[in-house]
Formats: C-alpha cells, sequence, structure tokens
C-alpha cells in the first residue's frame, strides 16, 4: 500500500472531551470535540458522568469527523485511539468503540499513549508550523499532566522530569477555585493576569530537587494567602483579582521556566516544545519565545486547536504508527496508568 494515500480515524476520550479527528497523511481533515459542559457545576471532573456523557457523543461525533473530512467509513485505512493514560471509564468507551469499527471495517487497529500525542502533535503537517528535529525536549502541562520529556525518536522518548503530585493545570484550576472563579480557571486567570501586576503579591516557589515539579504546596500557600486577607478585608479578592491572578501566573511560570532552562542545560538541548491545555496560556507562551532570544532556543508552540485534549493528537500518532506498521491486537485493553 502506497504511504501516500492513508486516511486514518483518531478517537480520544481519556478525560472529559470526547474527540475524533480525520487525517490523510499526516495532515488533519476535520478535528472534531465535545466538550462535556456538565462537569463545570462539580469544579471539576466526575467520572461516572464524563463516561456516561463519552458514550453518548462517540458515534455522533465521529460521523460528524467523518462528514467534515469529508470521506466515508468505508475509505479508512486505520482506526488510532487513546488506550491510556487517563480514566478507565473514559477510555473504555473510545477503546471499545475503535475495537468494533476496526472490526467490522476489518481494518487495522492502532493503540495510542495519551502522552505521546500531546508530544507528537508538533509533527502535524500544519502551514506555518515546524516540526521539532530529534532530540528536543517537550513539556507536557496539562489539568492531568506535568512532564518534562527527552525525545529521541518519535517513539524513543525518556521521562526526565515530573510533579510529584498536582499537575500544573490543577495549581491553575484549584486557585480559581479559592479565588471564587469558575472551572477550569486556567483561562480566566490567564486573561485576567494580561491586566495585573504580576509582582503585587509573592508566593514562594517550591523547593523540589532536580527536575521533579510540586505544585501541591504552591496551592495550600495561595489557600493561607487568601484566607488572612480576607480576615483582614473581606473584599480584599474582588478589590484585587487581576493582580493575585497575575501574581499567581507569574510564580507558576517561573517555576516551569526554572525546570526548563535546567532540563536545557543538563542535556544540552535547545529545541523545545511544550503541549497539553496549559501551552494555551499567554504568559507561558511569552517566556518560552523570550527563551530565543535569552538561551539561543528554539521553540516549537503548537497550534491552539492542538494543545488542548483533541484526537488530531491521536490520529497523527496513529499514522506514525502505522507507517512503521505497529499495530495492536484485538485484546487489548485501556491501561489508565500508561507510562510513556
Ligand atoms: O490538556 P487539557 O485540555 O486536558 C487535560 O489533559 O487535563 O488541559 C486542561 C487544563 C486545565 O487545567 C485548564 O485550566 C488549563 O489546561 N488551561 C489553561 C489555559 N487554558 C487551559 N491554563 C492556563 N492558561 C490557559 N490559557
Ligand atoms: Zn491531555
Amino acid at each position: 500500500m502506497s504511504s501516500q494515500n492513508i486516511y486514518i480515524l483518531g478517537i480520544e476520550s481519556s478525560c472529559d472531551d470526547t474527540a475524533a479527528s480525520i487525517i490523510y497523511n499526516g495532515r488533519i481533515l476535520s478535528n472534531v470535540i465535545a466538550s462535556q459542559k456538565i462537569h463545570e457545576e462539580y469544579g471539576g471532573v466526575v467520572p461516572e458522568l464524563a463516561s456516561r456523557a463519552h458514550q453518548q457523543n462517540i458515534v455522533p461525533v465521529v460521523h460528524q469527523a467523518l462528514e467534515k473530512a469529508g470521506i466515508t467509513k468505508d475509505e479508512l485505512h486505520a482506526i488510532a485511539f487513546t488506550k491510556g493514560p487517563g480514566l478507565m471509564g473514559s477510555l473504555l468507551v473510545g477503546t471499545s468503540f475503535a475495537k468494533s469499527l476496526a472490526y467490522g471495517l476489518n481494518i487495522p487497529l492502532i493503540d495510542v499513549n495519551h502522552m505521546q500525542g500531546h508530544i507528537l502533535a508538533h509533527y502535524i503537517d500544519e502551514d506555518g508550523y515546524k516540526k521539532p528535529p530529534f532530540p528536543f525536549l517537550a513539556m507536557t502541562i496539562s489539568g492531568g499532566h506535568t512532564q518534562i520529556v527527552r525525545v529521541d525518536h518519535y517513539f524513543d522518548m525518556t521521562v526526565i522530569g515530573e510533579t510529584i503530585d498536582d499537575a500544573v493545570g490543577e495549581a491553575f484550576d484549584k486557585s480559581g477555585k479559592i479565588l471564587g472563579l469558575g472551572y477550569p480557571a486556567g483561562p480566566e486567570i490567564d486573561k485576567r493576569a494580561a491586566l495585573g501586576n504580576p509582582k503585587a503579591f509573592k508566593f514562594t516557589k517550591p523547593k523540589v530537587d532536580g527536575l521533579n515539579f510540586s505544585f501541591s504546596g504552591f496551592k495550600t500557600a495561595v489557600l493561607y494567602f487568601i484566607q488572612r486577607e480576607v480576615k483582614a478585608n473581606p473584599n480584599f479578592i474582588e478589590e484585587n483579582l487581576n493582580d493575585i491572578c497575575a501574581s499567581i501566573q507569574y510564580t507558576i511560570i517561573g517555576i516551569l521556566m526554572d525546570k526548563l532552562k535546567l532540563a536545557s542545560k543538563q542535556t544540552g538541548i535547545k529545541h523545545i516544545a511544550i503541549g497539553g491545555g496549559v501551552s494555551a496560556n499567554s504568559g507561558i507562551r511569552k517566556a518560552l519565545k523570550d527563551g530565543e532570544q535569552k538561551f539561543g532556543w528554539t521553540t516549537y508552540i503548537p497550534k491552539f486547536e492542538f494543545t488542548t485534549d483533541n484526537a488530531a493528537m491521536i490520529a497523527i500518532v496513529g499514522y506514525l504508527k502505522f507507517l512503521e506498521g505497529d499495530f495492536a491486537e484485538q485484546n487489548v485493553v485501556a491501561s489508565a496508568r500508561l507510562k510513556i
């Protein structure tokens, strides 16, 4: 079969987004996402509700992805799906759906590691975006993960640093919750940070050796700070919200950049990529870009729609694995704690 004429369906259902995408030779034809609003009222993802919503969404989302791409399911060459890591109930929906569709169409099934998806999204053919050469460093930052990965080839990756407790997205979301913001709070903190003074309030950075991260202490520091200030002035949050957001964001970015600088120094690698929902943050994007001047880095920031959870990143991994003939068996099972 020619490697020049390949249509692959990617399916992502690891957390609270049901997503499907069609890739044609490395180029995305459609990228459909059904986000689950239901979790907003609970201030976080409720696993049981997520898996039920996936069940409702998956068929229409896949239909829409095919329709937008202008193909029928009979034209597909393979089906790629997220095997893990993620919420087991959510992963099971995508896995079972992908298995049955691949079986019904008699085409290969390809299992994808969600974290590799965030990293390999940089290899989607997209005008105006360059692909990182090997080796490069990838920092994946989202509501579920915070890692620095050394990438020597598509499927030769080594985690060289990761969080020992909360993910960086949780630091944004939990701080937002303390401030009374909606869920997820990251985007609103980002917006307000642009209007505030990042040095108005000082939060100490956690001391963690090497390339690992810790964010649970930071969240507690924000909580105690707010409790103390609100006791003295009940209107403290309303009167200072933009400054508080700017200071929180400034500290979090400082934590991320310190580790990234150390990783670059230790490995001698100056090609630096980011991925995951938090890479949508305008502050981290700017800090990374500034690194080009300051440290001689070449940086890679994905297109916005490929940063948060999406199926295009699953489809590109599917395509790369397809070219290597790396297929899954029909008895493949979802794995909530799948490692890179
Ligand atoms: O990758 P993603 O969509 O899902 C997970 O795998 O977790 O990331 C979601 C996370 C949430 O914590 C959200 O608050 C955060 O990404 N996020 C942001 C921004 N946009 C999304 N955090 C800071 N600034 C943003 N602009
Ligand atoms: Zn993710």
